[in-house]
């Protein structure tokens, strides 16, 4: 059988995974939802089976797709995911799930009721090093961690606005946060400090920190940073870095690196982590065993509370107790 899917956006991750799914056995991509027909119509004529809409009600009337991708900007959440969920249509979300908790909040009720299969684009979990250092990190002691996203500022309009965006601890960061979790386990308690320092002066209408450090505990009783900017001129520093009583283990983009008592060793990825994320939700459709998804709804849901949990105590000054 064929699974249909749909595509909800027209930017540059749509296209991301349009071009996995439209490559794998027995999936078609049949649709492109944009914010207009034009857009939505030069997504589509890059794919054979694709036709164009300009609203999501009219494509799933159209469509009746066995599965929806949704890769809007975060502010653009809520009726999309609505509208699926009243239809029992599984979908796949890129992350973040919305700016702040008020949308989840009503989405992750309406999963759980309808028992929706859900997954959500947290990539970094499918990587080869994630995976290798779940497996390392099982025979030893985590004592914390030290995360980083050290970059420069994405270019789309909607990034650099609180409202668009949610900022990077909410938008971009997140990956290290969901890491964290997957690592680690869940937070206990958030207290953070962030701050405007350059890229409100150097370009017009900024209105997100640049900058910004948050320190957790653990429940397990560890404790852990990640800090974060988007002044640099370039990006690239980016990882997650968990200190053992054995050594370290640090989860990069692209490799793995673990020290043990002093012997250390590189591990680089060398499956395609969106293609992993991609099966395990086409699996999951097709089959019904959501074993292979390693963020659903409900879990992306938890990350989103944390890193939103930040955002309040950068602005209240105070730390953040989390459920
Ligand atoms: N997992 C990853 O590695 C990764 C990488 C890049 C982007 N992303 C995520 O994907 C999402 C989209 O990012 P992007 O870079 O493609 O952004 P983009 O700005 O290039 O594209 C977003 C698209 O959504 C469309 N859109 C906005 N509101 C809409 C609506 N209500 N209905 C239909 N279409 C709508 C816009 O017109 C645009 O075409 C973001 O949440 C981003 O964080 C994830």
């Amino acid at each position: 059988m064929t699974i249909k899917t749909a595509i909800i956006g027209t930017g540059w991750f749509s296209n991301v995974h349009a071009d996995l799914l439209s490559r794998m056995d027995g999936v078609s991509v049949e649709a492109f939802v944009g914010t207009s027909l034009d857009k939505a119509e030069r997504s589509a004529s890059a794919y054979a089976s694709a036709r164009a809409y300009a609203d999501v009600e009219q494509m799933l009337d159209a469509v009746k797709p066995d599965a929806v991708y949704i890769c809007v900007p975060p502010f653009a959440h809520g009726d999309i995911e609505r509208q699926l969920i009243e239809r029992r249509i599984p979908f796949l979300v890129e992350k973040p799930l919305s700016t702040n908790l008020e949308v989840p909040q009503q989405i992750v009720q309406g999963v759980k009721d309808a028992g929706l299969i859900t997954s959500v684009g947290y990539h970094f979990r499918y990587t080869d090093a994630a995976l290798k250092a779940a497996e390392v990190l099982e025979g030893r002691k985590i004592g914390m961690a030290l995360g980083y996203w050290m970059g420069d500022m994405p270019q789309v309009y909607w990034w650099r606005k609180q409202e668009g965006s949610g900022g990077q601890f909410i938008e971009q960061t997140t990956h290290m946060a969901d890491l964290l979790r997957r690592l680690l386990g869940e937070v206990d308690e958030v207290y953070a400090a962030f701050a405007q320092r350059a890229m409100h002066d150097i370009h017009e209408g900024v209105t997100v920190h640049d900058v910004g450090t948050v320190t957790m505990k653990l429940k397990s009783g560890a404790v852990a940073t990640i800090s974060n900017t988007c002044l640099l001129p370039e990006g690239g520093q980016v990882g997650l870095t968990i200190y053992t009583e054995q050594g370290t283990v640090e989860v990069k983009p692209d490799k793995l690196v673990v020290a043990d008592k002093g012997i250390v060793t590189e591990y680089r990825n060398r499956a395609n982590p969106y293609q992993r994320e991609n099966e395990a939700f086409i699996h999951a459709v097709r089959t019904g065993d959501t074993s292979g998804i390693s963020s659903n709804y409900e879990d992306a849901y938890k990350t989103m509370e944390l890193t939103y949990a930040a955002l309040r105590s950068a602005e209240t000054g105070m730390p953040v107790k989390l459920g």
